[in-house]
C-alpha cells in the first residue's frame, strides 16, 4: 500500500484516478480548492477508510506550503492532475493576452513545479516514488502545434519540461512521467470528446502504479510513448 495525492481531484479524471488507486489498495488524499468540492468528491467515492481530503490550490504558494506542512503521511504517489483549458481552440494570438498566458503557465505548469519540489525530496530520501503530470497531446511539440489553444498548449509543453527536469533530479526508484489521457468527456473536454473518463484515467493510473522496472522521463498515452 502506497500513499497517493491527487490534485484537482473533486471531479473528472482526478476523481476517477482516486477511485482506481483506492481499488488498487492505496491510501488516497483527494485534494481540491474548496471544502465543498472535497466533500462532494469524498461522498462520490463512498468515504472509504483509506480516503481523506485536503484543500490544495496548486496555483497558490501558500496553499501548497500549508498542505505539505500539515501532511503526516508520506507522498509516495503524486498525480498532478489539476488544470484549466483557457478557451481551447478559439484562444488565439488575436484574442488572448500575456496576462492570460502567465495565468495558464502558473496554473498548469508552475503548479507541477510547486508540488514536485515539495514532494520529490521525500521520495528521493525513501528511494521510491511515482509522479504523474497529467499533460496533453496539445502540448506536444512533435505532434504539431495548431493555432488555437495558445495558452493551454504552451502551459502543457512547459509542464512536460518540468517532467523531464524532475526525472533528471529523481534518484533510482523514483519515476516521473507525463501522461496524455486523450480527449475525454469531462467538464474540460466537453461532450464531443470520444473517450469516457475511465479510459482516460486508465493511462494516468498506469503511470502512477508503474512497477520498479517501468519507464521514467517519458510522455505516454494509454501506456504507449508519444512524441514530446
Ligand atoms: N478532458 C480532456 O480531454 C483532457 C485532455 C488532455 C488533458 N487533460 C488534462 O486532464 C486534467 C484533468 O482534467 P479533466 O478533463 O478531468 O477536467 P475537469 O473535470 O475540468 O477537472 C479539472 C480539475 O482541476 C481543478 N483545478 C484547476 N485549477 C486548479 C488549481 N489551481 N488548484 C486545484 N485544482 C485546480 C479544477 O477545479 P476547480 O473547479 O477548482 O477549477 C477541476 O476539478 C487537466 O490537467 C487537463 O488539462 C484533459
Amino acid at each position: 500500500m502506497k500513499h497517493a495525492v491527487v490534485t484537482g481531484a473533486a471531479q473528472g479524471l482526478g476523481l476517477e484516478t482516486c477511485r482506481r488507486l483506492l481499488e488498487a489498495g492505496h491510501a488516497v488524499t483527494l485534494t481540491a480548492r474548496t471544502e465543498a468540492a472535497i466533500d462532494a468528491g469524498l461522498a462520490d467515492l463512498g468515504r472509504p477508510a483509506l480516503l481523506d481530503g485536503a484543500v490544495l490550490d496548486v496555483s497558490d504558494d501558500a496553499s501548497v506550503a500549508a498542505f505539505f506542512a500539515a501532511r503526516t503521511a508520506p507522498v509516495d504517489i503524486l498525480v498532478n492532475n489539476a488544470g484549466r483549458i483557457y478557451g481551447a481552440y478559439e484562444a488565439t494570438f488575436d484574442n488572448t493576452t500575456p496576462a492570460d498566458m502567465l495565468d495558464a503557465l502558473d496554473n498548469n505548469a508552475v503548479s507541477a513545479y510547486r508540488t514536485i519540489r515539495a514532494a520529490l525530496p521525500g521520495m528521493n530520501a525513501r528511494g521510491w516514488g511515482r509522479i504523474v503530470n497529467v499533460s496533453s497531446g496539445l502540448g506536444s511539440l512533435g505532434d504539431g502545434m495548431g493555432a488555437g489553444a495558445v495558452h493551454y498548449r504552451v502551459s502543457k509543453t512547459a509542464m512536460n519540461a518540468v517532467t523531464l527536469i524532475a526525472h533528471n533530479a529523481a534518484r533510482p526508484g523514483v519515476k516521473v512521467n507525463s501522461v496524455c489521457p486523450g480527449w475525454v468527456r469531462t467538464a474540460l473536454g466537453g461532450d464531443a470528446a470520444p473517450r469516457d473518463i475511465a479510459t482516460g484515467a486508465a493511462g494516468i493510473v498506469w503511470a502512477a502504479t508503474l512497477p520498479d522496472d517501468g519507464p521514467s522521463g517519458g510522455f505516454f498515452r494509454d501506456g504507449q510513448p508519444i512524441a514530446w
